[in-house]
């Protein structure tokens, strides 16, 4: 006798929801995005769907990357990417700013939008206002053939696979992966990438997976934090550096799916505001990974402390400062400092879902929210 099988039910396998077979897909979806746009041997970069933009990268004197939501702050890390290894003035906005202003563009600026879903209504609009100056336009696109792709000059496929999941997991982190690689590319287009910086750079992204993988064997930690935070009416995430976008994207998935309040903060500005709150019923998260800004973050901790708030430290495995200093740790494996974006924002992916399910909440359609906003 067949039991019938209701396809949506077949489609989550294992998993109880798509947000969790999404974070679970991770090590994967970033194995193709790396290895569909690169090879290790030898060291090199395929871009092959960036067409005419491909061309007109070495003119290109400043980047402006647009998203929204979760596509917003991984244009933020994509930022510093492009800073750091192409050397160009770079900005992220949100793209409903954007389209609202007048922004100074011209031809040689490279316009990077970030959407998921290519079809994001304040995304296309400022890729219209983009279009209209005479900017060169790279989309980093989830979806083949979507609205971005067709406005712009090039597109940078992430493997994401399909994203079911309302709260975007797979599709960050994978472009984070694409942005990091597209940040290589107008680097060599610029001549300032050595083969043996490509090289290296691939390897710390060759890491990548199994550090994704070795994040998801750790959840009985993130699941003990979960139980703790479902409590809690408001909840910080603090981060400083690359760890900055981190915490308001981690912030962004607590409340998208727990409906806990939760704000992310640059850390240095927490003496401008945030600290008032502070008290033993407000828990922070505080992301401290980023190894050049440890130290800051240390005594951002202690001042929190220091009010009665309790803090959970996301922190590099064997960093054992950390580990006495905060009230709780959950602990991420050792991948390059670039990359620990990538390795930080995992554990909180799982953080909200987990919360969110000790609250009884639907992860998958969370109220009042949609996976694509095609509407103002
Ligand atoms: C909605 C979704 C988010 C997503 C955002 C941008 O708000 O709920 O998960 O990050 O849209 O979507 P996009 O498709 O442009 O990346």
């Amino acid at each position: 006798r067949r039991i019938p099988i209701d396809p949506v039910t077949a489609l989550k396998g294992q998993y109880p929801h798509f947000m969790l077979k999404e974070i679970h897909e991770q090590p994967e979806a970033i194995t193709d995005t790396i290895w569909s746009l690169a090879t290790l041997d030898p060291p090199a970069l395929y871009f092959d769907d960036l067409g005419s933009a491909g061309d007109r990268l070495a003119a290109v004197e400043r980047v402006v990357l647009l998203g929204m939501g979760t596509s917003l702050h991984a244009a933020m890390i994509g930022q510093r990417y492009i800073e750091a290894f192409a050397g160009l003035p770079a900005a992220a906005d949100n793209a409903s700013e954007f389209r609202y202003r007048d922004p100074v563009l011209d031809d040689r600026t490279l316009v990077i939008s970030v959407s998921q879903s290519g079809e994001t209504v304040d995304v296309l609009e400022a890729m219209a206002v983009a279009r209209r100056a005479g900017a060169l336009q790279v989309t980093v696109c989830n979806t083949e053939g979507a609205q971005t792709t067709r406005v712009a000059d090039g597109t940078v496929y992430t493997r994401a696979g399909l994203e079911r999941g309302v709260a975007s997991t797979k599709c960050f982190t994978t472009a984070l992966v694409a942005l990091y690689l597209l940040a290589l590319r107008i680097a060599q287009a610029k001549g300032r990438l050595s083969e043996e910086a490509l090289a290296s750079h691939l390897h710390d992204l060759a890491q990548l997976p199994r550090a994704a993988a070795d994040v998801l064997r750790r959840r009985d930690q993130i699941r003990k934090r979960a139980v703790a935070l479902a409590a809690a009416q408001h909840v910080l995430f603090l981060g400083r550096g690359l760890a900055f976008p981190v915490a308001m994207e981690g912030a962004l998935k607590l409340k998208e799916v727990s409906y806990i309040h939760a704000e992310g903060y640059a850390a240095g500005e927490m003496k401008h505001g945030p600290i008032a709150l502070i008290e033993p019923t407000f828990p922070t998260v505080a992301i401290a990974t980023q190894h050049a800004l440890r130290s800051k973050m240390i005594s951002n901790i202690e001042q929190i402390q220091a009010r009665g708030g309790p803090v959970t430290g996301v922190i590099t495995e064997g960093d054992a400062e950390l580990t006495a200093l905060c009230d709780a740790v959950i602990t991420v494996p050792a991948v390059s400092s670039w990359l620990e974006p990538v390795a930080a924002v995992i554990p909180l992916q799982l953080l909200a879902y987990d919360v969110a399910v000790h609250r009884g909440c639907d992860v998958d359609q969370p109220r009042n929210l949609a996976k694509t906003v095609t509407v103002e």
